[in-house]
C-alpha cells in the first residue's frame, strides 16, 4: 500500500484560500473546474491512439495554423467547463478569432475572465509526444452583470490574478500560482485527483540548459546567434558548453527548465518578426508563473509582464526562465543590436 499525505488540488485551494480574507471562493471554484476540465482531457490524451482525436479536424484556426482535432475538443472542454463554474464571465481562446461572452444570466455575473491556449504544442499529439494546457485568470474591468467587453481580455500580465499550465507528460501535472509562489499537482488516475506533489517551487538562478529551435539559426537577431555560440563554448566556471534541450512544447520546455534551471527562447526572426508566442495566453501566464518561482520573462528589452496588450492573439519575442540566463541574452541582443 502507497502511504503518502494526499493533500489535493481542492483541499490545498481550500487551504489556501484562507490566505484571502475577502475571498468568497470565487477562484477556488474557478481554478475546482480547471483541474476538472484537465482531467477530461487527460483522459483523451492517454488514449489518443484509439479514439478519433489524433489529426487534423480539417478546420484552420485563426491563426491560419491547421487545427487539430484535440485542439477542438479541449477548447470546448474547458469552455464549459469555465462557464459552469459561474464565476467566469467570459473566454478568450487561441482557436476563437474573438472572446466568447457567456451571456447567461449567472456566468454574465462572474467576476473573472480566462485567457487559454487550449492544447499547447498540438503538432506533436500525433506523435506521443508531450503537450499542454496554459490559463490566465484576471478580475474583469467592466461591471458584474454587463456583457464583458474585448478590453477586459487586454489587461497586464502584471495585473492576473491567477495563471497556471497542465503538462500532458510522462505523468499529468497542473501547476498553477495564484500569486503566492508557485506549487505543482501530480494526477493520481487510482482516485482520479491532482495530489500536491511540488510544493513552493523554486527556479534555480542560473541553469546550463537553453532550450531554442535552432533550425531558424539563419533567420535569428546576431545577438541571439552570439548567445548560442557562447552557450556552446567550452568555460568551466559557468559550466558551459550548455545542454541543448527542445521539446517544441512551450509547456514542456518551460516545465523542465523551471524545475532545473535554464532559458526557453522564442525569438522574433525574419520569417515571424514578432516572434511565434501568443501574449496573452501563452507568453503572460508563463511569465507569471516564471516570476511567482524566482525566474524572469523579457520579450528582448522588456518585462513581459509590463506589456500592454492592443489584440487578443499578438505575438511577442519570448526568453524566459532563469533570471541570469535571461539578463544575459537580453545584453548580447544589446550588444548585438
Ligand atoms: P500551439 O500548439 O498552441 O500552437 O503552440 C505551439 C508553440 C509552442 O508550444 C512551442 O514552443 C512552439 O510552438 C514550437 O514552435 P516551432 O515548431 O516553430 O519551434
Ligand atoms: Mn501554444
Ligand atoms: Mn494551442
Amino acid at each position: 500500500m502507497e502511504n503518502y499525505k494526499i493533500t489535493t488540488l481542492n483541499d490545498f485551494i481550500i487551504l489556501k484560500q484562507k490566505d484571502f480574507p475577502y475571498a468568497k471562493g470565487e477562484l477556488s471554484s474557478l481554478l475546482h473546474h480547471i483541474g476538472t476540465a484537465a482531467k477530461m482531457v487527460n483522459k483523451k490524451i492517454n488514449k489518443a491512439g484509439l479514439v478519433d482525436i489524433i489529426g487534423r479536424s480539417g478546420e484552420v484556426n485563426i491563426q491560419g495554423e491547421n487545427q487539430q482535432k484535440l485542439d477542438v475538443y479541449a477548447d470546448e472542454v474547458f469552455i464549459s467547463a469555465l462557464l459552469s463554474s459561474g464565476e467566469c464571465c467570459g473566454v478568450a481562446t487561441e482557436e476563437n478569432q474573438n472572446e466568447i461572452v457567456f451571456s447567461d444570466t449567472f456566468a454574465s455575473k462572474g467576476k473573472y475572465i480566462v485567457c487559454i491556449d487550449p492544447i499547447d504544442g498540438s503538432s506533436n499529439i500525433d506523435f506521443n509526444v508531450s503537450v499542454g494546457t496554459i490559463f490566465s485568470i484576471y478580475r474583469r474591468i467592466t461591471q458584474r452583470g454587463e456583457k464583458v467587453r474585448n478590453e477586459d481580455f487586454l489587461q497586464e500580465g502584471s495585473t492576473q490574478v491567477a495563471a497556471g499550465y497542465i503538462v500532458y507528460g510522462s505523468s499529468t501535472m497542473l501547476v498553477y500560482s495564484t500569486g503566492y509562489g508557485v506549487n505543482g499537482f501530480t494526477l493520481d488516475p487510482s482516485i482520479g485527483e491532482f495530489c500536491l506533489s511540488h510544493p513552493d517551487i523554486r527556479t534555480p538562478e542560473d541553469g546550463s540548459i537553453y532550450s531554442i529551435n535552432e533550425g531558424n539559426y539563419i533567420h535569428f537577431p546576431e545577438g541571439i546567434k552570439k548567445y548560442i555560440k557562447y552557450c556552446q563554448e567550452k568555460d568551466e566556471e559557468s559550466g558551459r558548453p550548455y545542454t541543448l534541450r527542445y521539446i517544441g512544447s512551450l509547456v514542456s520546455d518551460f516545465h523542465r527548465n523551471l524545475i532545473k534551471g535554464g532559458i526557453f527562447m522564442y525569438p522574433e526572426n525574419e520569417l515571424s518578426p514578432n516572434g511565434k508566442l501568443r501574449l496573452v495566453y501563452e507568453c503572460n501566464p508563463i511569465a507569471f508563473i516564471a516570476e511567482q518561482a524566482g525566474g524572469i520573462a523579457s520579450d528582448g528589452k522588456q518585462n513581459i509582464l509590463n506589456i500592454t496588450p492592443s489584440t487578443l492573439h499578438q505575438r511577442s519575442p519570448f526568453y524566459v526562465g532563469s533570471i541570469n540566463m535571461v539578463r544575459k541574452t537580453e545584453e548580447f541582443l544589446a550588444w548585438f543590436s
